[in-house]
């Protein structure tokens, strides 16, 4: 595959009807990346999607600008078993490849940053990218119906599926939900750390009431680093998942839907 050809593309996978766009051929093993506020994880995916070494996961530097963070990407990819192509779930709004937020990593020096590029120049395979819910979400939904997909991290993460068709970058975080703060504001790392897991899980049950109501969805998939730590009773169409079920999402930004 050219360079930069699948970066370019990355929502032609949403935007072009079957048959129209390359089709990958199914067997290639795939390098998952996930990039957060605290941690960068890695694991390669075999062709169905079953991960085929243990989860790496090495601290974010800080402050998080482009090029520390590539460095430590970079590092951590010479201890990966074998990958023909690269998925990358960055936490911030990227479309066609190309950064536009980043508020959880050094935000200011990423807007315009190309990273897919970059890393297909240090991996020399194709790379692509897309929102780390967003990536996160392709791993767990079932694909029936509205499903709604939330990762309580450093950040608070959306993802928006409707009969498993991805609604791109829902930045749901930053809407204004109480006390003049945003979602993400309320349920984010700092504030579990600082409210303890009590106040913190009572926070995450008043988001999820106010969210019901709105999204209307089929099953809620709650995850990130912090899901484990919710407390207060969940409805049963929420279901709890980890970032290694999350990262499976990788295989899933190379079929063309
Ligand atoms: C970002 C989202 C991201 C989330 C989790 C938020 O601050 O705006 O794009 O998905 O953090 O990393």
């Amino acid at each position: 595959m050219a360079r930069g050809r699948a970066i370019r593309h990355e929502h032609a996978l949403l935007r072009f009807p079957l048959g129209q766009e390359h089709r990958e051929t199914p067997s290639k093993f795939t390098l998952s990346i996930d990039i957060g506020g605290t941690g960068i994880k890695m694991l390669v995916l075999d062709p169905n999607g079953k991960p085929v070494n243990e989860r790496l996961r090495w601290l974010t530097p800080q402050p998080a600008s482009p090029r520390p963070v590539l460095d430590v990407i970079i590092q951590m990819l010479a201890t990966m078993p074998r990958f023909d192509r690269v998925s990358v779930g960055f936490p911030g709004v990227v479309s066609h490849g190309v950064v536009h937020t980043a508020p959880n990593l050094d935000k200011d020096s990423w807007p315009g940053f190309e990273v897919g590029q970059e890393l297909e120049r240090a991996t020399r395979v194709p790379v692509r990218v897309i929102n780390d819910a967003d990536l996160q979400g392709y791993g767990v939904i079932e694909g029936r119906g509205v499903e709604l997909v939330l990762t309580l991290g450093t950040g608070l993460g959306a993802a928006l599926f409707v009969n498993g068709h991805l609604v791109p970058n829902l930045e749901l975080g930053h809407h204004p939900f109480k006390k003049g703060k945003t979602y993400e504001e309320r349920v984010c790392d700092a504030e579990f750390r600082r409210l303890g897991k009590k106040e913190w899980s009572e926070r995450v049950g008043e988001m999820l009431d106010q969210l019901a109501p709105i999204f209307n969805y089929d099953v809620l998939h709650l995850g990130g680093g912090n899901a484990e730590h919710v407390k207060v009773a969940l409805p049963p169409n929420v279901h709890l998942f980890d970032n290694v079920d999350g990262m499976t999402g990788g295989i899933r930004l190379w079929d063309d839907l």
